[in-house]
C-alpha cells in the first residue's frame, strides 16, 4: 500500500469514527495573520471539517479547501451551508495534495497541522508544491504542531517527525530572490488539556511572501 493511499485510509476512517473531531474554530495564528491582510483568494491544504476555511470565507476571502478525507470535506460542507456561506466564495474539495493541481493563484496560502501519526505523508514535498499556488505579492503560512501535548501517546513523542520552523522552511526550498521570509520562529500556545487542566502547546510557524504586486481583488 502506498504512502498516500494508507494516510487516506487513516484519515478517512478517523473522521469517520466521530461525529466530529476538531473544534471548529479558527486556528489563532491564521486568525492573527490574516486580520494584516485584505481578503483576496486564499487556500486552505488539509482543511479538515473546515475551521479556519469557513472563518477565512466568513472575513470576505474567497476559499479554497482541500483534504484528502471525504467524509471531513462533506461535514465543513455542511458547517458551511448551516453558515449561510455561499458556495461561489467556498469551495471545499477531497483531494491528495500530494498531486492535487490548480491553475489559480492565491493571495493567502495556508497549511494549519497539516500532519500524520502514525501514517506519514510526503509533508515536505507538498509544502514546497505549496508555494506554486501562491500569487505575487501573496502569503504562505505554515502552522504546525513541534511537540506532543503533555497528554499524548508516549509513542507519538518518541516517532512523530514533529516539524521545526527551520525544517518547513527548508521544505518550502525558496528563491531567496523571489521570496521574502517574515516569520519563522516556535510560538508557545496556552489551552486546555482534555482533563480540564491548562497546559501549553509549542507551535512552529512559518510566513514567507512571495515577492511582486499584489493584484486588484477581483469583483466575484
Ligand atoms: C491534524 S489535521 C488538521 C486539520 C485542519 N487543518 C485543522 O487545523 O483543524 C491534518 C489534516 O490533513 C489532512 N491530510 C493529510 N494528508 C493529506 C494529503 N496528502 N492531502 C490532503 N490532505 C491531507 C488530513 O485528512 C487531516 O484532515
Amino acid at each position: 500500500m502506498s504512502g498516500t493511499t494508507a494516510a487516506a485510509e487513516f484519515w478517512e476512517a478517523r473522521y469517520a469514527d466521530a461525529d466530529r473531531i476538531w473544534s471548529g474554530r479558527v486556528n489563532a495564528v491564521l486568525a492573527d495573520v490574516a486580520a494584516t491582510l485584505t481578503p483576496g483568494r486564499a487556500l486552505d491544504l488539509g482543511c479538515g471539517e473546515g475551521g479556519d476555511a469557513l472563518w477565512l470565507a466568513q472575513q470576505g476571502w474567497r476559499v479554497t479547501g482541500v483534504d484528502l478525507s471525504p467524509t471531513a470535506i462533506e461535514r465543513a460542507r455542511a458547517a458551511a451551508a448551516a453558515a449561510g456561506i455561499r458556495t461561489a466564495d467556498l469551495h471545499l474539495e477531497a483531494g491528495d495534495l500530494a498531486t492535487w493541481q490548480t491553475t489559480d493563484a492565491h493571495d493567502l496560502v495556508s497549511a494549519s497541522f497539516l500532519q500524520s501519526w502514525p501514517v506519514v505523508i510526503p509533508r515536505e514535498e507538498i509544502l514546497h508544491r505549496a508555494t506554486g499556488f501562491v500569487a505575487p505579492g501573496g502569503h504562505l503560512l505554515v502552522v504546525a504542531h513541534a511537540g506532543a501535548p503533555s497528554w499524548a501517546d508516549p509513542e507519538m513523542a518518541r516517532t512523530h517527525p514533529f516539524p521545526t520552523p527551520e525544517g518547513d522552511l527548508a521544505a518550502l526550498q525558496l528563491d531567496a530572490s523571489r521570496w521574502e521570509v517574515l516569520a519563522c520562529e516556535r510560538r508557545e500556545r496556552s489551552i486546555t488539556a482534555p482533563d480540564g487542566s491548562p497546559a501549553t502547546l509549542d507551535d512552529s510557524v512559518v510566513l514567507v511572501r512571495r515577492m511582486g504586486e499584489r493584484r486588484a481583488r477581483m469583483v466575484p
